[in-house]
Formats: structure tokens, sequence, C-alpha cells
């Protein structure tokens, strides 16, 4: 299967501040991969390494099969690999459906457009032209999952996604992962809510100290293994 996102002993900064120490991490065609670990350990400066938004000084990152030796942030989206950031970022004065539009910047040709994130999500038709921003949390996540799927990506970064959010809304949005997985999309899911994992990953990788400390499968039962790499 094709590699979408590779990175290999990679060494990441903020100016002089050193948070990957030699991480390395793989997205294939299709899979569901959960990066776990406690807070600070560096699974945002993964997704911001990848978007050139930390500095990469050594090791390689691959995108698509490709080497990309200085990741600007359009390069990922233009190897197939969209990003729903954490605190998802919607555009405050723009309308849901504006911001939705968005996300088509850069869209290449597949299965997503307009109608079919609002078969994904009805809420967000229903609120189609009110802002961004006067939408629930759980509604502003969703549009942010939206907005990235508009780019018919082969991967979603999706950084902490149910952060803040109430069960309900947790279980909606497993859901509708687990649905844009079964539709071809690979996933590289951040999470703190390991439940959530099981429910949508396959395989996980665990971080500490900006390093991938261990890995595995995930299976119904593997809650237990998976909350030793989060608890503090
Ligand atoms: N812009 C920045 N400049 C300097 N240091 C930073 C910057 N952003 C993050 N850091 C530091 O880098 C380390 C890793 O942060 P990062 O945001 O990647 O962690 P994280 O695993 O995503 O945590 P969380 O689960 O809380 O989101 C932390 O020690 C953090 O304080
Ligand atoms: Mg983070």
């Amino acid at each position: 299967m094709k590699t979408l996102l590779q990175l290999d002993q990679v060494d990441a900064f903020y100016g002089a501040a050193h948070i990957l120490h030699r991480m390395s991490l793989e997205v294939k065609e299709g899979e569901r991969v959960a990066l776990i670990g406690r807070n600070g350990v560096g699974k945002t400066t993964v997704v911001n390494t990848v978007l050139g938004l930390a500095a990469m000084k050594g090791g390689a990152i691959q995108m698509a099969g490709r080497t990309v030796n200085r990741p600007r942030t359009y390069m990922a989206a233009q190897h197939g690999i969209a990003v729903v950031p954490q605190g998802r970022c919607i555009v405050a004065n723009l309308t849901v459906e504006e911001n939705l539009q968005l996300g088509a910047a850069v869209a290449r040709k597949g299965f997503w457009n307009v109608p079919e994130i609002y078969k994904l999500f009805p809420i967000l038709q229903e609120r189609a032209h009110t802002p961004g921003t006067a939408l629930s949390g759980g509604q502003q996540q969703m549009l942010a999952v939206g907005r990235a799927l508009m780019a018919n990506p082969s991967l979603i970064l999706l950084d902490e996604p149910t952060e803040g959010l109430a069960p309900v809304i947790v279980d909606q949005l497993g859901e509708i992962f687990n649905k844009v997985a079964d539709q071809g999309t690979a996933l590289l899911l951040i999470e703190q809510n390991m439940t959530l994992v099981t429910r949508v990953a396959r395989r996980y990788v665990a971080m500490a100290k900006g390093a991938a400390i261990a890995q595995g499968e995930v299976h119904a039962g593997s809650l237990n293994e998976l909350h030793e790499h989060v608890m503090v």
C-alpha cells in the first residue's frame, strides 16, 4: 500500500526549543492510526512540522511518497493531506457554507462536495447561512471536519477533534470518522479520549518527550494498554 505520510527520525524546533527528537511515524493508504500521548509531548508539533510551522532540522518527511525537504503550509494540501487543527479555527465572519468552500480552494477531484458534506452533517445544511462562530462547539468541529473533507484528501490529520465536547457529540463524531474512513480516506487521529481511539483506530503510536515510544494494534481490549500512555 502507498505511504501517504512518513516522518523518518525527524528533529523539529520552535526557535531554539528542540521539541521532536527523531520522531518517526507512517500512515499508509486507508489506514486509521491514532497518535496518543500526554499533554505537551509534541503531538501538535508533528502536525506543525508537516505544515512547516515548526522547523525541521534533521530527518526526512515524505508526503504521498515524495520527499519534502522544506515543508511549507500549502504543500500538505498539494499532496492530499488535510488538517483539522486543534481548536478548530473556523473563520468568524464567514458563513457555514463559505467556510466549507474555503476547504475546496485546493480541492482535488473526488467524492466530497457541499451536498455530500450536508448528508454527513445535516445540521450544517440547516445552518448553512449563519456565521461559523454562531455554531456550538460540536457544530464548529463538524464544520472543521467538513472543510477538510472538501479538499478530497487521501489523509486527514485530526488534532484533538473531541476536546471539550459533550460525550454525545464525541459519539457522533466517532461515527462520522468511521464513515469517512470507510469511504477510503486515511485518518491520523490525535486524541486523549481512549474510548474513541478504540472505536476508530486500528493502530496506535504513542509519544513521550517528542519521540514515538510505543506502537501496536488497536482492538476492543486495548483500553488499558492505551491508557498507560496517557495517564499522568
Ligand atoms: N510556538 C511554540 N514555541 C515554543 N514552544 C512551543 C510552542 N508550541 C508548543 N511548544 C512546546 O512544545 C512542546 C510540545 O507541544 P505540543 O503542542 O506539540 O504538545 P501536544 O502533545 O500537542 O500537547 P496537547 O495534548 O496539550 O495539545 C510543549 O512543551 C510546548 O510547551
Ligand atoms: Mg496538541
